[in-house]
């Protein structure tokens, strides 16, 4: 028997990452390519402590069903913390636990997106939101970014040109790809006009805390006037990924439509790492611990910096993030980045060609780099072997490198 499959499935991939990910699992590569946290860094020993409290104190009740909202403790806390280092007025009521940030992105496409609605997005942006939405089967709309980050008058001109523009889907903190962070002008500007069009901003959070230089700029959350802002926030990148624990902050009345979609998506989030995780932000300090993964991320962004100057070829241009995990490097215009891995895995160093990042496709002469997972002298060596391949790449003659 043939299995017939829902149209939504049409359009949708593997994740280019998520495929590369299985190579580089091999130890003697040289990963510049997924988005892992450094696990040497994980609270393993704070986590077994609580893990044995949690089940002390609560006994069976963190082993069983609880809340589609989560659990009331944690979300007073995400609360407290979102209000007092974002500057944003949100209240726990307002507070979804999610499973992982990446849930907060599938719950929603299914809140608002109907076949053809667009979705407006930066020009690159994060591969996992693309698939997310995919299966909600929109029109994606690229908006222009430069280095201060989405160009309002771009996206003026792009919402003129949409029939049902819904969503505007931002990654404003040491984005995802690219590294970048937008302007505390930029993000007004962006605000108004996206309040002017009546679009509803989804902000994708998970970096903002991992700033290595100067301040993080003010979240939309707390800017927002007029139009509606959804937050997404994870534990995934200060905490660990593994735990699946995200959240979302929303208005009320859009707040009661992703609870009433998450019920039929999951029904709650683990309750067992829910506590863990409060319980953890209870007894623990999380702040000195996120202060410890910035130092160490920013060791290796320099790293990875330094090693940019000395052995990438003339031609070949990079943004320097202020915080994050990755940094964003455009080849010269006619050198494929698909061509640039082929070689480089076989030299044991893996990377993300950019073109996955952008919905419409193109941009083949661009790479994302990851910064946090290698020390910084494998980041070095790596940088080397790769420098090596690109100046292969861009001395060859116009034709020879396969089709841009
Ligand atoms: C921009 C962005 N959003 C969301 C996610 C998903 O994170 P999680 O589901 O682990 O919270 C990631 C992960 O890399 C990301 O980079």
């Amino acid at each position: 028997m043939t299995a017939r499959f829902a149209r939504r499935l049409d359009g949708m991939r593997a994740s280019e990452i998520r495929e590369l990910l299985k190579i580089t699992q091999q130890p003697e590569v040289i990963s510049f390519a997924g988005g892992l946290p450094a696990p040497e860094l994980f609270p393993i020993a704070e986590l077994k402590i609580v893990a044995a409290e949690v089940l002390d104190r609560e006994g069976p009740r963190a082993l069983q069903y609880s809340t589609t909202e989560g659990e009331p403790g944690l979300r007073e806390t995400i609360a407290r913390r979102m209000n007092s280092q974002l500057g944003t007025a949100v209240r726990a009521e307002e507070i979804l636990v999610t499973s992982g940030s990446q849930q907060g992105l599938d719950l929603t496409g299914k809140v608002f997106l109907d076949d053809d609605d667009e979705v407006l997005c930066e020009s690159p942006t994060y591969l996992g939101a693309i698939n997310a939405f995919r299966a909600y089967r929109p029109r994606f709309v690229e908006v222009a970014t430069d280095d201060d980050g989405m160009v309002p008058e771009e996206l003026e001109r792009s919402v003129a040109g949409c029939r049902h523009p819904k969503l505007l889907y931002v990654v404003p903190n040491f984005q995802n790809p690219s590294g970048r962070t937008w302007s505390l002008a930029r993000r007004q500007a962006v605000l108004e006009a996206a309040a002017r069009h009546g679009l509803v901003v989804v902000e994708d959070d998970p970096y903002g805390q991992l700033c290595y230089e100067g301040t993080t700029p003010p979240a939309l959350a707390s800017l927002a006037r007029g139009g509606p802002v959804i937050y997404l926030g994870t534990f995934s990148k200060i905490f660990c990924p593994g735990m699946r624990v995200g959240w979302l902050a929303a208005p009320r009345e859009i707040y009661e439509k992703y609870a009433l979609v998450k019920q039929g998506a999951d029904l709650h989030t683990s309750t067992l790492a829910q506590c863990q995780i409060l319980a953890y932000l209870e007894r623990f300090d999380i702040d000195a611990s996120i202060a410890r993964i910035r130092e160490v991320y920013r060791r290796r962004r320099d790293a990875m910096l330094r090693a940019l100057e000395t052995e990438f070829p003339p031609g070949v241009t990079w943004t320097r993030p202020r915080g994050g995990l990755f940094l964003w490097a455009t080849l010269p215009e006619g050198v494929n980045a698909r061509d640039a891995l082929v070689r480089a895995l076989e030299r044991d160093v893996a990377f993300v060609p950019g073109g996955s990042f952008f919905p419409n496709g193109g941009h083949e002469n661009t790479m994302r780099l990851n910064f946090s997972i290698m020390p910084e002298e494998r980041i070095t060596e790596g940088i080397r072997r790769l420098g090596g391949v690109l100046r292969e790449l861009c001395a060859a003659p116009a034709g020879t490198t396969g089709p841009a």
